[in-house]
Protein backbone atom coordinates (compact mmCIF):
# COMPACT_ATOMS: atom_id res chain seq x y z
CA UNK A 1 0.00 0.00 0.00
CA UNK A 2 0.97 3.56 -0.93
CA UNK A 3 1.16 5.27 2.75
CA UNK A 4 1.94 8.89 0.78
CA UNK A 5 -2.31 9.17 0.40
CA UNK A 6 -4.86 9.48 3.55
CA UNK A 7 -6.90 7.40 1.53
CA UNK A 8 -4.29 5.04 0.61
CA UNK A 9 -3.59 5.03 5.29
CA UNK A 10 -7.53 4.49 5.45
CA UNK A 11 -8.20 1.91 3.46
CA UNK A 12 -5.69 -0.06 5.08
CA UNK A 13 -7.47 -0.93 7.78
CA UNK A 14 -7.15 -4.60 9.10
CA UNK A 15 -9.15 -5.81 12.15
CA UNK A 16 -5.89 -5.62 14.94
CA UNK A 17 -6.72 -9.03 16.52
CA UNK A 18 -3.56 -9.86 18.85
CA UNK A 19 -1.80 -13.41 18.65
CA UNK A 20 -2.25 -15.15 21.85
CA UNK A 21 1.60 -16.25 22.06
CA UNK A 22 4.20 -15.42 19.53
CA UNK A 23 7.52 -17.89 18.88
CA UNK A 24 10.25 -16.17 20.91
CA UNK A 25 12.73 -17.27 23.78
CA UNK A 26 12.05 -14.18 26.40
CA UNK A 27 15.31 -15.25 28.13
CA UNK A 28 17.06 -14.30 24.95
CA UNK A 29 15.16 -10.93 23.63
CA UNK A 30 18.25 -8.44 23.34
CA UNK A 31 17.46 -5.02 21.49
CA UNK A 32 16.81 -5.68 18.13
CA UNK A 33 14.14 -5.05 15.42
CA UNK A 34 11.23 -7.97 15.42
CA UNK A 35 8.43 -7.59 12.92
CA UNK A 36 5.25 -7.69 15.40
CA UNK A 37 1.78 -7.79 14.01
CA UNK A 38 0.78 -4.28 13.87
CA UNK A 39 1.74 -0.68 13.33
CA UNK A 40 0.08 2.85 13.05
CA UNK A 41 0.63 5.06 10.40
CA UNK A 42 -0.91 8.50 10.00
CA UNK A 43 -0.69 10.85 7.26
CA UNK A 44 -1.21 15.13 7.20
CA UNK A 45 -0.73 17.41 4.68
CA UNK A 46 1.69 20.23 4.56
CA UNK A 47 -0.44 23.41 5.93
CA UNK A 48 -3.53 21.44 7.01
CA UNK A 49 -2.83 20.31 10.82
CA UNK A 50 -5.40 17.25 10.11
CA UNK A 51 -4.25 13.98 10.51
CA UNK A 52 -6.10 11.00 9.34
CA UNK A 53 -4.58 7.84 10.65
CA UNK A 54 -5.53 3.66 11.43
CA UNK A 55 -3.64 0.69 12.50
CA UNK A 56 -2.58 -1.30 9.58
CA UNK A 57 -0.42 -4.99 9.31
CA UNK A 58 3.32 -4.38 10.20
CA UNK A 59 4.96 -3.81 6.71
CA UNK A 60 7.19 -2.01 4.35
CA UNK A 61 6.23 1.11 3.08
CA UNK A 62 6.68 3.10 0.01
CA UNK A 63 7.80 6.29 -0.64
CA UNK A 64 9.06 8.39 -3.41
CA UNK A 65 12.93 8.75 -3.66
CA UNK A 66 12.31 12.27 -3.66
CA UNK A 67 10.75 11.75 0.09
CA UNK A 68 12.34 14.49 2.79
CA UNK A 69 13.40 12.18 5.14
CA UNK A 70 15.23 9.98 2.59
CA UNK A 71 17.16 13.03 0.61
CA UNK A 72 17.19 16.13 3.82
CA UNK A 73 16.81 13.90 6.52
CA UNK A 74 13.23 15.66 7.90
CA UNK A 75 12.37 13.22 11.01
CA UNK A 76 12.10 13.00 14.50
CA UNK A 77 11.66 10.16 16.57
CA UNK A 78 10.46 9.05 20.09
CA UNK A 79 11.32 5.76 22.41
CA UNK A 80 9.38 4.77 25.28
CA UNK A 81 8.22 1.60 26.41
CA UNK A 82 5.37 -0.59 27.71
CA UNK A 83 6.09 -2.91 30.29
CA UNK A 84 3.79 -5.72 31.81
CA UNK A 85 3.03 -6.27 35.87
CA UNK A 86 3.34 -9.02 37.91
CA UNK A 87 -0.11 -9.52 37.83
CA UNK A 88 -0.50 -8.98 34.33
CA UNK A 89 -1.67 -5.47 33.76
CA UNK A 90 0.33 -3.30 31.04
CA UNK A 91 1.94 -0.30 32.16
CA UNK A 92 3.11 2.72 29.54
CA UNK A 93 5.79 5.15 31.32
CA UNK A 94 5.09 8.77 30.87
CA UNK A 95 4.25 8.67 27.16
CA UNK A 96 2.90 12.49 27.73
CA UNK A 97 6.29 13.24 28.18
CA UNK A 98 6.69 11.69 24.48
CA UNK A 99 4.46 13.66 23.33
CA UNK A 100 5.72 16.44 24.32
CA UNK A 101 9.05 16.30 23.15
CA UNK A 102 8.11 15.34 19.79
CA UNK A 103 5.71 18.17 19.54
CA UNK A 104 8.59 20.54 20.69
CA UNK A 105 11.09 18.64 17.72
CA UNK A 106 8.96 18.57 15.16
CA UNK A 107 8.83 22.55 15.51
CA UNK A 108 12.62 22.53 15.20
CA UNK A 109 12.49 20.36 11.85
CA UNK A 110 9.81 22.04 10.54
CA UNK A 111 7.01 19.84 10.59
CA UNK A 112 3.17 19.40 11.95
CA UNK A 113 3.34 17.48 14.94
CA UNK A 114 0.50 14.66 15.88
CA UNK A 115 -2.10 16.14 18.48
CA UNK A 116 -0.98 14.46 21.60
CA UNK A 117 -4.42 12.66 21.94
CA UNK A 118 -3.79 10.99 18.67
CA UNK A 119 -0.23 10.63 19.74
CA UNK A 120 -1.20 9.04 23.04
CA UNK A 121 -4.15 7.01 21.07
CA UNK A 122 -1.77 5.72 18.19
CA UNK A 123 0.38 4.62 21.05
CA UNK A 124 -1.69 2.69 23.57
CA UNK A 125 -3.32 0.86 19.81
CA UNK A 126 -0.47 0.10 18.83
CA UNK A 127 0.89 -1.78 22.06
CA UNK A 128 -2.68 -3.62 22.16
CA UNK A 129 -2.73 -4.87 18.57
CA UNK A 130 0.67 -6.50 19.43
CA UNK A 131 -0.39 -7.24 23.39
CA UNK A 132 1.04 -11.39 22.70
CA UNK A 133 4.93 -9.52 21.74
CA UNK A 134 4.91 -7.96 25.16
CA UNK A 135 7.13 -9.70 26.74
CA UNK A 136 6.25 -11.60 30.24
CA UNK A 137 7.08 -9.70 33.57
CA UNK A 138 10.11 -9.88 34.66
CA UNK A 139 11.41 -10.40 30.84
CA UNK A 140 11.86 -6.95 29.24
CA UNK A 141 9.47 -4.78 28.03
CA UNK A 142 7.76 -3.56 24.49
CA UNK A 143 9.85 -1.01 23.30
CA UNK A 144 7.75 1.58 21.28
CA UNK A 145 9.01 3.89 18.45
CA UNK A 146 6.76 6.85 17.27
CA UNK A 147 8.35 8.32 13.94
CA UNK A 148 7.70 11.60 12.38
CA UNK A 149 8.81 12.09 8.55
CA UNK A 150 8.51 13.97 5.95
CA UNK A 151 7.34 11.30 3.12
CA UNK A 152 6.10 13.97 0.42
CA UNK A 153 8.10 14.57 -2.47
CA UNK A 154 10.49 17.44 -2.44
CA UNK A 155 13.99 18.34 -4.78
CA UNK A 156 14.86 21.75 -3.90
CA UNK A 157 15.25 22.23 0.28
CA UNK A 158 11.77 22.85 1.58
CA UNK A 159 9.86 21.18 4.04
CA UNK A 160 8.03 18.07 2.59
CA UNK A 161 4.19 18.65 1.32
CA UNK A 162 3.07 15.19 3.09
CA UNK A 163 4.21 13.86 6.99
CA UNK A 164 3.68 10.82 8.08
CA UNK A 165 3.35 9.75 11.62
CA UNK A 166 4.29 5.69 12.58
CA UNK A 167 4.33 3.59 15.43
CA UNK A 168 5.72 0.76 16.06
CA UNK A 169 6.95 -1.64 18.41
CA UNK A 170 9.65 -4.52 19.32
CA UNK A 171 10.26 -6.58 22.66
CA UNK A 172 13.61 -5.59 23.83
CA UNK A 173 15.84 -6.88 26.99
CA UNK A 174 18.81 -5.37 27.92
CA UNK A 175 20.31 -2.61 25.18
CA UNK A 176 23.85 -3.50 26.15
CA UNK A 177 25.42 -6.78 25.23
CA UNK A 178 27.15 -7.19 28.48
CA UNK A 179 23.80 -7.55 30.10
CA UNK A 180 21.79 -4.48 31.96
CA UNK A 181 23.58 -5.49 35.14
CA UNK A 182 27.43 -5.22 33.65
CA UNK A 183 28.77 -1.92 34.00
CA UNK A 184 30.13 0.02 30.87
CA UNK A 185 33.81 0.59 29.70
CA UNK A 186 33.19 4.08 27.88
CA UNK A 187 35.63 6.11 25.81
CA UNK A 188 36.00 9.69 25.67
CA UNK A 189 35.90 10.88 22.05
CA UNK A 190 37.67 14.22 21.70
CA UNK A 191 37.93 14.69 17.75
CA UNK A 192 34.66 14.17 16.65
CA UNK A 193 31.24 15.92 18.14
CA UNK A 194 27.73 14.93 18.33
CA UNK A 195 26.19 18.30 18.37
CA UNK A 196 26.86 22.43 18.32
CA UNK A 197 25.45 25.52 19.99
CA UNK A 198 22.72 26.41 17.85
CA UNK A 199 22.54 23.01 16.21
CA UNK A 200 19.72 20.13 16.62
CA UNK A 201 21.39 17.97 19.40
CA UNK A 202 18.60 19.49 21.80
CA UNK A 203 15.81 17.61 19.46
CA UNK A 204 15.42 13.75 19.12
CA UNK A 205 16.16 14.01 15.06
CA UNK A 206 16.76 11.25 13.14
CA UNK A 207 20.06 13.12 11.82
CA UNK A 208 21.78 13.12 14.84
CA UNK A 209 22.18 9.40 15.12
CA UNK A 210 23.62 8.19 12.09
CA UNK A 211 26.99 10.43 12.39
CA UNK A 212 27.91 8.91 16.43
CA UNK A 213 28.46 5.35 14.31
CA UNK A 214 31.77 5.83 13.04
CA UNK A 215 33.16 6.91 16.75
CA UNK A 216 31.08 4.42 18.45
CA UNK A 217 32.20 1.66 16.12
CA UNK A 218 35.46 2.46 16.46
CA UNK A 219 35.09 2.48 20.48
CA UNK A 220 33.52 -1.11 20.24
CA UNK A 221 36.24 -2.17 17.81
CA UNK A 222 38.87 -1.33 20.94
CA UNK A 223 36.42 -3.11 23.33
CA UNK A 224 34.41 0.04 24.62
CA UNK A 225 30.91 -0.46 25.20
CA UNK A 226 30.37 3.15 23.92
CA UNK A 227 31.85 6.67 23.96
CA UNK A 228 31.20 9.99 25.80
CA UNK A 229 31.30 13.05 23.92
CA UNK A 230 32.75 16.51 24.95
CA UNK A 231 31.24 20.18 23.81
CA UNK A 232 32.40 21.35 20.60
CA UNK A 233 33.51 24.95 22.01
CA UNK A 234 36.12 23.84 24.84
CA UNK A 235 36.55 20.55 24.53
CA UNK A 236 36.26 19.90 28.53
CA UNK A 237 32.77 19.38 29.59
CA UNK A 238 30.80 16.03 29.01
CA UNK A 239 27.80 16.00 26.72
CA UNK A 240 26.12 12.87 26.35
CA UNK A 241 26.83 9.12 25.49
CA UNK A 242 25.60 8.04 21.74
CA UNK A 243 22.42 6.99 23.16
CA UNK A 244 21.70 8.42 26.69
CA UNK A 245 22.36 10.69 29.10
CA UNK A 246 25.16 10.59 31.63
CA UNK A 247 25.20 11.42 35.85
CA UNK A 248 28.50 11.61 38.30
CA UNK A 249 27.55 10.66 41.78
CA UNK A 250 30.01 12.13 44.53
CA UNK A 251 29.12 11.57 48.20
CA UNK A 252 24.95 12.55 48.23
CA UNK A 253 25.69 14.87 44.76
CA UNK A 254 24.30 14.24 41.68
CA UNK A 255 24.99 16.14 38.66
CA UNK A 256 24.33 15.64 35.20
CA UNK A 257 24.98 18.38 32.52
CA UNK A 258 22.84 20.98 31.71
CA UNK A 259 20.40 21.25 28.80
CA UNK A 260 21.36 24.00 26.62
CA UNK A 261 20.65 23.08 23.04
CA UNK A 262 22.88 20.46 22.62
CA UNK A 263 21.55 17.77 25.02
CA UNK A 264 19.05 15.62 24.68
CA UNK A 265 16.57 15.83 27.02
CA UNK A 266 16.09 12.64 28.54
CA UNK A 267 12.60 11.37 30.14
CA UNK A 268 14.45 9.01 32.35
CA UNK A 269 17.32 11.53 33.19
CA UNK A 270 14.48 13.91 33.96
CA UNK A 271 12.49 11.07 36.11
CA UNK A 272 15.89 10.06 37.59
CA UNK A 273 16.50 13.39 38.97
CA UNK A 274 13.42 13.94 40.42
CA UNK A 275 13.82 10.00 41.84
CA UNK A 276 17.10 10.64 43.32
CA UNK A 277 16.09 14.12 45.05
CA UNK A 278 13.23 12.18 46.67
CA UNK A 279 16.25 10.15 47.95
CA UNK A 280 17.69 12.98 49.58
CA UNK A 281 20.32 13.70 46.83
CA UNK A 282 21.29 17.05 46.09
CA UNK A 283 20.39 16.69 41.73
CA UNK A 284 21.56 19.57 40.38
CA UNK A 285 21.78 20.29 35.87
CA UNK A 286 24.92 22.56 35.72
CA UNK A 287 28.14 22.12 33.36
CA UNK A 288 30.27 18.73 34.09
CA UNK A 289 33.82 19.05 33.43
CA UNK A 290 35.65 15.63 32.06
CA UNK A 291 37.71 15.98 35.59
CA UNK A 292 34.56 16.28 37.45
CA UNK A 293 33.64 13.16 35.94
CA UNK A 294 36.79 11.28 36.36
CA UNK A 295 36.70 12.51 40.30
CA UNK A 296 33.02 11.22 40.59
CA UNK A 297 32.62 8.08 43.09
CA UNK A 298 30.00 6.79 40.58
CA UNK A 299 28.62 7.10 37.12
CA UNK A 300 25.92 6.24 34.89
CA UNK A 301 23.96 6.03 32.27
CA UNK A 302 20.17 7.50 31.74
CA UNK A 303 17.85 6.28 28.77
CA UNK A 304 14.47 4.51 27.75
CA UNK A 305 16.87 2.03 25.57
CA UNK A 306 19.66 2.14 28.03
CA UNK A 307 17.43 2.51 31.73
CA UNK A 308 19.75 2.89 34.36
CA UNK A 309 23.16 1.57 33.11
CA UNK A 310 26.23 1.74 35.25
CA UNK A 311 29.37 3.36 34.10
CA UNK A 312 32.38 0.56 35.33
CA UNK A 313 35.04 2.84 33.90
CA UNK A 314 35.91 5.70 31.75
CA UNK A 315 39.33 6.02 29.22
CA UNK A 316 40.31 9.73 28.79
CA UNK A 317 43.20 10.19 26.79
CA UNK A 318 44.65 6.61 27.36
CA UNK A 319 43.79 6.46 30.90
CA UNK A 320 42.00 4.53 32.00
CA UNK A 321 39.31 5.46 35.76
CA UNK A 322 37.52 2.52 37.00
CA UNK A 323 34.76 3.02 39.22
CA UNK A 324 32.94 -0.21 40.00
CA UNK A 325 33.72 -3.07 38.22
CA UNK A 326 31.46 -6.03 38.21
CA UNK A 327 28.87 -4.84 39.18
CA UNK A 328 26.90 -1.33 39.46
CA UNK A 329 27.59 1.23 41.98
CA UNK A 330 25.05 1.35 44.96
CA UNK A 331 23.05 4.49 43.67
CA UNK A 332 22.76 3.12 39.94
CA UNK A 333 21.87 0.21 41.78
CA UNK A 334 19.26 1.83 43.36
CA UNK A 335 17.85 3.95 41.66
CA UNK A 336 17.63 1.09 38.82
CA UNK A 337 15.66 -0.40 41.04
CA UNK A 338 12.86 2.42 42.25
CA UNK A 339 12.90 3.01 38.79
CA UNK A 340 12.21 -0.26 37.47
CA UNK A 341 9.97 -1.40 40.66
CA UNK A 342 7.64 1.82 39.17
CA UNK A 343 7.96 0.96 35.86
CA UNK A 344 6.78 -2.60 36.15
CA UNK A 345 4.50 -1.91 39.13
CA UNK A 346 6.23 -3.74 41.69
CA UNK A 347 5.71 -0.10 43.96
CA UNK A 348 2.95 2.00 43.94
CA UNK A 349 2.86 5.01 41.34
CA UNK A 350 2.35 8.12 43.52
CA UNK A 351 4.00 9.98 41.42
CA UNK A 352 1.35 9.66 38.41
CA UNK A 353 3.50 8.32 35.84
CA UNK A 354 2.49 5.16 34.34
CA UNK A 355 -1.02 4.74 32.43
CA UNK A 356 -2.11 1.54 32.90
CA UNK A 357 -4.38 -0.21 29.68
C1 LIG B 1 15.94 5.50 23.50
O1 LIG B 1 16.60 5.33 24.51
O2 LIG B 1 14.73 5.22 23.48
C2 LIG B 1 16.49 6.05 22.28
O3 LIG B 1 15.74 6.59 21.52
C3 LIG B 1 17.93 5.89 21.96
C4 LIG B 1 18.09 5.06 20.74
C5 LIG B 1 19.44 5.29 20.12
C6 LIG B 1 17.89 3.60 21.03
Amino acid sequence: ADIRTPAAAASAVAAPTSKSTVDIDWDNIGFGIRDTDYMYVATCQLGTEEWRGSLRPFGNMTMSPSAAVLNYGQGVFEGLKASRTADGRILLFRPEENAARMTYGAGRMSMPAPPKDLFLDAVKQTVLANEAWIPPYGKGSLYIRPLLIGTGAVLGLAPAPEFTFLVFVSPVGSYFKTGQMSPLDLYVEEVFKRASPGGSGGVKTISNYAPVLMTQLNAKKQGFADVIYLDAVENKYVEEVSSCNIFVVKGKTIVTPELKGTILPGITRKSVMELARSKGFDVSEERVSIEDLLAGDEVFCTGTAVVISAVGSVTYQGKKREYHTGQPGPVAQDLYKTLTDLQTGRSPDTLGWTIQL
